[in-house]
């Protein structure tokens, strides 16, 4: 029987085992045991085998994790890493080689930015930036040694957007790997494999653990480019724990209800806040004012739970509401059941020059919201006592 996402999500576990247990074991073991010393050595003997070793190569509940993420994006395959960095690091060093050339959106997670221009150039790994805004500018910088196109859409904390399926066509064109970060979506929003992506990756970290607990990334893709990963982070080490796994993989079962909530809340808070004298601009991907709103439209089917807004007043006024706030967290993470709030130019941009912060879409009186699952009308009420204090 074919089933839909949703009921993949939950239904897709671990086999169950002779204890014959409902919910999902958990399998926290750093190794594995064999019947015999042949067995042994034929589990060494072949990269290919599906047998477990040792928990940084594979682990059953990690498994478990992967084939979800995987069934989900429409992926043949998967590997699950540390952190979401981990799944961005380990892409980049897996694909690129000495000579190389990267394309990148300038409108990337910080971290993100930092390997490109920071790291990457070091092992002779050369980057172009182009705005997501204006995605005719891509082509001009391809290269005959450009080996990657690197997305985030809809991006941190910018929110901007890029139609997948037009930079798809490109690469393919050019034979170039496109790789996304579809971190702020989540598989129950966007699969932009279905629109050409090569590579998708996460930062489970977000809403896919959904409450703020653990850290985790997966990247997904077709098999042949998954082997090739593996291999790195089964060598090199950025494994994602089983523990940290089975967290993940529990959460994955509320995932589409929960991306619905913060949706509706989200567009709410949106189109609310959009009135207030003291906000000069709201940015949502299915608010009509956004600038690629027919795009996320066509390629997502609502628009996330991340909203931001401009604060008239600068990052006087950015501090001023982050202050006010009374039941909204202010922390840096974001895809948690708890509405948080950030100002990126005083806190996670500081240390960017101005011009930087203006490149990656980082005005001073920038908010972002990562609109929680609480009342909506309680979220809201927050906002505006606060909006009234600055
Ligand atoms: C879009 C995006 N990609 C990657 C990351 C990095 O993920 P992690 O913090 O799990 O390493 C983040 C973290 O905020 C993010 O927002």
């Amino acid at each position: 029987m074919s089933h839909k996402p949703e009921t993949k999500a939950i239904r897709i576990q671990t086999t169950q085992t002779s204890q014959k247990e409902h919910a999902t074991p958990l399998f926290l073991t750093s190794s594995f045991t064999y019947d015999s010393a042949e067995d042994m050595a034929a589990a060494f003997a072949d990269d290919t085998l599906d047998v477990n070793i040792y928990s940084r190569f594979s682990n059953p509940s990690v498994d478990e994790f992967v084939n979800k993420i995987a069934a989900l994006e429409g992926a043949e395959d998967g590997v699950a890493t540390g952190t979401g960095m981990a799944a961005v690091f380990a892409t980049f060093m897996t694909f690129l080689s000495k000579g190389d050339h990267i394309i990148s959106a300038s409108a990337v997670f910080g971290s993100t930015h930092t390997i490109l221009t920071k790291y990457l150039p070091k092992w002779g790994i050369e980057y172009s930036y182009f705005d997501m805004d204006e995605p005719a500018s891509i082509e001009p910088l391809i290269r005959s040694n450009t080996r990657m196109l690197y997305v985030e859409t809809p991006s941190n904390p910018g929110l901007n957007i890029i139609d997948l399926e037009r930079v798809a066509s490109l690469c393919r064109v050019h034979n170039i790997l496109l790789v996304v970060d579809n971190c702020f979506a989540t598989p129950a929003v966007q699969q932009p494999i279905q629109f050409g992506a090569d590579l998708v990756l996460h930062s489970a970290t977000k809403f896919i653990d959904g409450q703020g607990r653990v850290l985790g990334g997966v990247v997904v893709g077709k098999k042949e480019l998954i082997q090739q990963l593996y291999l790195f982070i089964r060598n090199t080490g950025p494994s994602m724990s089983p523990f940290n796994a089975w967290v993940l993989s529990k959460s994955l079962e509320t995932l589409f209800i929960r991306m619905d909530r913060h949706a509706a809340s989200a567009l709410y808070i949106a189109q609310q806040v959009q009135e207030h004298p003291q906000v000069s601009l709201v940015r949502y991907p299915f608010l009509p004012t956004h600038p690629q709103y027919h795009i996320a439209k066509k390629q997502m089917s609502n628009g996330g739970g991340i909203v931001t807004f401009e604060l008239k007043g600068g990052v006087e006024s950015g501090r001023a509401f982050l202050n006010a706030l009374q039941m909204i967290s202010r922390t840096n993470n974001l895809g948690d059941s708890r509405t948080i709030a950030s100002h990126p130019a005083s806190t996670t941009h500081s240390k960017l020059t101005e011009e930087e912060r203006q490149a990656v879409g980082i005005t001073p009186g920038l908010i972002r919201v990562s609109v929680g699952l609480e009342n909506v009308q309680d979220i809201l009420d927050d906002i505006k006592q606060a909006l009234s204090k600055c």
